[in-house]
């Protein structure tokens, strides 16, 4: 079965990252769900948005946990303005688009739950995090919500032997339906049609080059994370229009 294509904070090559803009756009180049990026603001609030402080877009190190939402909404981000969870919720519901929501930071897990329930998004996402901690408070609050654990080069210790980089043990101490390796993982291609043999989902970050998407698929990856949603699809030889 061919992967599913997954819009990296929107289709983010062309659009300004994490906005409803990418979304739409995503959407147009025919994404099959969209990822993005959670933070909380210091009023309780969940927006979407990458970094910890907003220095790529106003040149000032603007702490996004300490500013409120009113703030944040203040901030342009490529001529538009950053969505919170509930607007995009709200967006994704009425389009009948899936998400994959990453939790930047643990604490956001019973606000984020709340949110998909009145939005009736519960079984339409899958909830990803490097924190193990985010994804064991969103299990504490819903059990029932799908929870990938995201897992980079920087968990990765290329001195210790490859078998101590199984990720099972940590998938099964989380209690992860999926698992969303960097495409680059050392060993990534000798584990990828393991972990997805033994009933997990392995969605792979954040992939443009067609040869690489293509031979992700080969290995029986679940899902593409990418920048280039349309260029994705052509590159998997699935219709574009
Ligand atoms: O969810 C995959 C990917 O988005 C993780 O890295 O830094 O782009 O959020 P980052
Ligand atoms: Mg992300």
């Amino acid at each position: 079965m061919a992967p599913l294509i997954i819009a990296h904070r929107g289709a983010s090559a062309d659009a300004p990252e994490n906005t409803l803009a990418a979304f739409e756009l995503a959407r147009h180049q025919r994404a099959d769900m969209i990822e993005l990026d959670l933070q909380p603001t210091v009023d309780g609030e969940i927006v979407v948005f990458h970094d910890d402080d907003t220095a790529r877009w106003n040149g000032r190190a603007d702490v996004v946990a300490r500013m409120t939402l009113v703030e944040m909404r203040r901030l342009d981000v490529g001529g538009e303005h950053v969505p919170t969870l509930a607007e995009t919720l709200d967006w994704a519901r009425s389009v009948g688009m899936p998400l994959n929501l990453e939790l930047k930071k643990p604490g956001m897990a019973v606000r984020c739950v709340q949110l998909l329930r009145e939005f009736r998004m519960v079984d339409q996402v899958i909830v990803s995090s490097f924190f193990p901690q985010a994804l064991h408070e969103l299990r504490a609050v819903d059990p029932a919500i799908a929870r990938g654990y995201l897992m980079g080069i920087r968990t990765y210790r290329p001195d210790v032997r490859l078998r101590e980089f199984w990720p099972f043990g940590a998938l099964r101490r989380i209690g992860a339906t999926a698992w969303h390796p960097y495409h680059g993982l050392p060993g990534l291609d000798w584990v990828l049609p393991k972990v997805q043999r033994a009933g997990y989902q392995v969605n792979v970050w954040t992939v443009d080059d067609p040869v690489r998407i293509r031979s992700l698929a080969t290995l029986g990856a679940s899902g593409i994370i990418t920048n280039t949603p349309a260029a994705a699809r052509a590159a998997l030889a699935l219709e574009t229009q």
